[in-house]
């Protein structure tokens, strides 16, 4: 089944920030143990960095509609299908995942981007900063706040849900509605580099 780092990095957190504190028996005066350990109810929790990727990307100003299309955090997934919580970025995840065997069922996966044309396999999500949650509310009125990883924009819910859902991307105090509600979960394959189905482009940032 899937493997699932959230411990081992909720655990490296807390050793980390305990250590930053000077005395390794003390937990921080807050009680936090990092944001990355903050409850998700569902969905990925964040993870503060990964390897070689930059600490925070350069982060677009302006109407993400008019943007050229480019790839706004420089960084471009090379690992081709190895399982990664930032695997493939832009690229339909569910299309994929329901033909392969080894790879998980989401009801909902996508990649949130700061800019609406970036390209596939192109890093979204903003580095390091603000929470983004994919807040999705299912068929039954349950929300699912979903979180999407700073380092790929990637977003995932294996819990299933009735649908049509509805979906918002909240960020930094600011909200960006989809008015209409939508059955299928797999939201790259509508918010592709140009759009499909009447998609506008990527999932954006509010
Ligand atoms: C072209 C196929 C393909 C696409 C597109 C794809 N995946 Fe995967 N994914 C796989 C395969 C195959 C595996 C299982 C193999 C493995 O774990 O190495 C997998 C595994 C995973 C895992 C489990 C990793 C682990 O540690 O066990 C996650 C999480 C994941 N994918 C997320 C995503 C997300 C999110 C997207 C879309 C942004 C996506 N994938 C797009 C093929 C794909
Ligand atoms: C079947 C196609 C389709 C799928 C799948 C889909 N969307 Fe959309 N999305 C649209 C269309 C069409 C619009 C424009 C009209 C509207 O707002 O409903 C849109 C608009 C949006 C907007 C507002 C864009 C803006 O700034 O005006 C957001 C945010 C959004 N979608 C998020 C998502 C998320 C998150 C998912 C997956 C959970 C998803 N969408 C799945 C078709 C889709």
């Amino acid at each position: 089944m899937m493997h699932r780092p959230r411990a081992s990095l909720a655990l490296a957190s807390l050793v980390a920030s305990l250590s930053a504190c000077g005395d390794p028996m003390m937990p921080p005066s807050d009680g936090s143990v990092g944001m990355d350990a903050a409850p998700t109810p569902d969905g990925a929790a964040p993870m503060p960095d990964v390897g070689s990727m930059p600490d925070a990307y350069p982060r677009f100003m302006g109407d993400p509609f008019m943007a050229p299309p480019q790839c706004t955090s420089g960084s471009m997934w090379t690992s081709g299908n190895r399982g990664s919580d930032h695997m493939n970025p832009g690229v339909p995840c569910i299309q994929c995942h329901t033909s392969v065997r080894a790879a998980p069922v989401f009801s909902v996966a996508g990649t949130v981007y700061q800019t609406a044309r970036e390209p596939n396999n192109c890093y979204g999500g903003i580095g390091s900063g603000p929470q983004i949650t994919v807040e999705i509310t299912d068929a039954m009125g349950t929300v699912h706040n979903v979180a999407a990883f700073g380092t790929s924009g990637n977003f995932y819910l294996e819990r299933i849900i009735p649908t049509p859902y509805r979906a918002r991307v909240i960020f930094d105090g600011r909200a960006r509605v989809m008015n209409t509600p939508q059955t299928n979960g797999d939201c790259n394959a509508c918010h592709g580099a140009t759009g499909s189905m009447g998609a506008p482009g990527r999932i954006v940032l509010p």
